[in-house]
């Protein structure tokens, strides 16, 4: 090596050494006839000083710049009182240079390359706080410099986090007597309800390989092949609408058992991400262990089937008092065969009309034809709707949710679906504003037992997990009559309010493989011609299977308090699915093209 210590590594102990460092300057101040640069690598960084009296040296030291790289030897030696940093690890020292080597210059960088600890502020671990002074920086230009941008302390954690988390599920894994084996990304497609990316074959042309969503036919073949047990940190490729969360790439931790319950499978993720936790988050889990919820109870009092359990704050029914209450819009709800629900917002009384506009505004996206509200203030309550309602129907409400001066209520009233997601999504927006999220601790709990279909809104059947998830079997038996009573064996693990994974026990019987096909309206052709191999799999002795797949990066971004997935990437795509740093997607060039047997029309 070149060096014979890190930056991070010395201490008082090492006064009178001789060492070598190497690494890039974060800063460098004159004073007084001394030059001090803090050098910096991966692992800390460390006051250097140059001295006028080594004169050659000291010329060099005059024209260095930050982000230069260094190679300096010197001699460790304690700061004099008064200039100890307590706050840096290597602060009890400083190197006087006697040799130094300038091993590549570097232009002024587009943004500083920042060091949280040189603001005191190395805490971490919650969103309010991780997004340092550094923060500020505008996305594209660190996307754009990716390799600069990584240079940053909060960066280098992220990264360093990602790959203990890394390391902690490979061994978890392993220790569960799984065996890693590694899926190809040329395959034919696996729907996981995302639009998919494809690859132009040369060979064929015409033809396409499509970049798995998941692993998930693989793995159940897997199973067939007898591999009992299999584990992946899976590279899946999605073509869908960008969030925080998300990103056209990612990985997953994949895993398959043969011969196993819902609860098997369970018990085996959970372990992993509890032990991520445990190693890897100052945060304990919120309340006793991993809880269990069912999809219609989390649905009922949150509106979400990925609650932020953090904080409370339940949904009411009201429907049983609304029937003749004077207020149309919820008496037509109810006539309609819909739902009438309020969410008490403690303290609410005191939103101002722009906050409820906006609110409502955020209920309308999701289809709510309105946000239907009361503020319970010091006067009376304030309200469009009171004026309406029937005597005493304003004292049942109040008796039936709570509600006490300076709260708010909100209503929805209409179809289930549009009733949850609005006011679940109002639900979680009153946490972020009155700050009822308990940040120090995590919430882990698991979602059961979903309906196994969903309506599209042309009224067609779409799966609601994916098609290989096995129904209930004995709900199956009435699915003709009352396809929306069959539920699926299929869990959802929550943590945080973000859905980290999900998992079903699989469908290893060739037939009733074919009815779920039949149910969602592919044909017999279609089903031979994109999962004949499937079908015909689970004619050679399929063994009955289950399996799971959590986010990693989502794993690693909520571990990290971080407040999006691009964060603990190390070269993502940005908000709009491109690469800046790398221009990808680009043309490739016509000849290219041609060999594919490809033509590009523009419009
Ligand atoms: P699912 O589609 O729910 O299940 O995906 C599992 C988990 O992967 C993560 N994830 C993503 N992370 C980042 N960006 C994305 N675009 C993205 N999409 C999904 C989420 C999600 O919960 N084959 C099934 C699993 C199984 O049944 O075993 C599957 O992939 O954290
Ligand atoms: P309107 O009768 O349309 O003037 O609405 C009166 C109040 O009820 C307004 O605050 C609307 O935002 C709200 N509202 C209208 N329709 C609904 C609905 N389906 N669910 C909840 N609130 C509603």
């Amino acid at each position: 090596m070149l060096r014979t210590h890190t930056c991070g590594d010395l201490r008082a102990d090492h006064a009178g050494e001789t060492v070598t460092l190497c690494g890039w300057v974060l800063r460098r101040r004159d004073h007084g006839g001394l030059i001090f640069v803090d050098l910096r690598d991966r692992y800390g960084f460390t006051q250097i000083v140059f001295d006028p009296k080594h004169g050659k040296i000291f010329k060099t030291a005059e024209t260095i710049r930050p982000e230069w790289v260094l190679k300096v030897t010197g001699t460790v030696r304690k700061r004099i009182a008064g200039a100890e940093r307590s706050d840096n690890p290597t602060g009890m020292i400083e190197v006087e240079v006697t040799a130094v080597d300038v091993l590549n210059e570097a232009k002024t960088p587009p943004f500083e390359i920042d060091h949280p600890q040189q603001h005191g502020s190395a805490v971490r671990g919650n969103k309010e706080d991780s997004a340092g002074p550094a923060a500020e920086v505008n996305e594209e230009l660190r996307l754009q410099y990716r390799y600069l941008d990584l240079r940053r302390e909060r960066m280098q954690r992220n990264i360093i986090l990602r790959s203990k988390i890394f390391q902690i599920i490979r061994n978890y894994f392993t220790e569960q007597g799984c065996i890693e084996v590694d899926t190809p990304c040329l395959i034919k497609g696996t729907p996981e309800g995302a639009r998919e990316y494809i690859v132009p074959s040369r060979l064929y042309p015409g033809q396409f390989f499509v970049l798995p969503q998941s692993p998930q036919q693989l793995k159940q073949l897997c199973m067939v092949a007898g591999l009992d047990r299999y584990f992946q940190i899976a590279r899946c490729f999605r073509d869908e609408d960008q969030r925080g969360d998300r990103q056209p790439e990612f990985v997953q931790l994949d895993l398959e058992m043969s011969f196993c319950t819902q609860e098997d499978v369970q018990k085996t993720v959970e372990g992993s991400v509890v032990r991520v936790l445990a190693e890897c988050s100052g945060k304990p889990l919120k309340g006793d262990g991993v809880q269990r919820y069912t999809w219609q109870d989390v649905m009922d009092r949150y509106g979400s089937d990925k609650p932020d359990l953090r904080y409370d704050l339940p949904i009411v029914d009201i429907s049983a008092l609304c029937d003749g209450c004077g207020f149309e819009v919820f008496e037509k709800a109810l006539k309609n065969k819909g739902t009438v629900r309020a969410l008490r917002v403690p303290g609410g009384a005191a939103l101002t009309r722009s906050e409820i506009d906006t609110w409502t505004e955020l209920a309308k996206e999701l289809k709510a034809k309105g946000l239907a509200y009361i503020l319970f203030t010091a006067e009376g309550p304030k309200s469009p709707l009171v004026k309406f309602f029937k005597e005493g129907f304003l004292d049942k409400l109040i008796a039936a949710t709570g509600a006490q001066t300076g709260d708010a209520l909100f209503f929805g009233a209409d179809g289930f679906k549009t009733v949850c997601s609005s006011l679940g999504r109002i639900r979680s927006e009153a946490a972020k504003r009155f700050n009822l999220i308990d940040t120090s601790v995590h919430s882990l709990f698991w979602v059961t037992n979903f309906p196994m279909f969903e309506e599209m809104e042309d009224g067609t059947l779409t799966f609601s997990h994916h098609p290989f998830t096995s129904p209930n079997v004995e709900e199956w038996k009435r699915r003709k009559e009352n396809p929306h009573g069959v539920h699926s064996v299929c869990y959802d693990l929550v943590l945080d309010g973000y859905e980290l994974g999900s998992g079903s026990i699989r469908i290893h019987d060739a037939t009733l493989q074919q009815e779920v096909f039949e149910m969602l309206g592919i044909s017999r052709a279609d089903q031979q011609k994109r999962f004949g191999h499937m079908l015909e799999a689970f004619t050679y002795g399929a063994p009955p299977h289950g399996g799971f797949a959590y986010g990693i990066d989502r794993l690693v971004m909520i571990v990290a308090g971080e407040p999006n997935i691009r964060e603990v990437i190390a070269f993502p795509k940005d908000q709009k699915a491109k690469d800046l740093l790398l221009g990808a997607p680009g043309e490739v060039p016509e000849r290219q093209l041609r060999e594919l047997g490809i033509r590009i029309v523009k419009d």
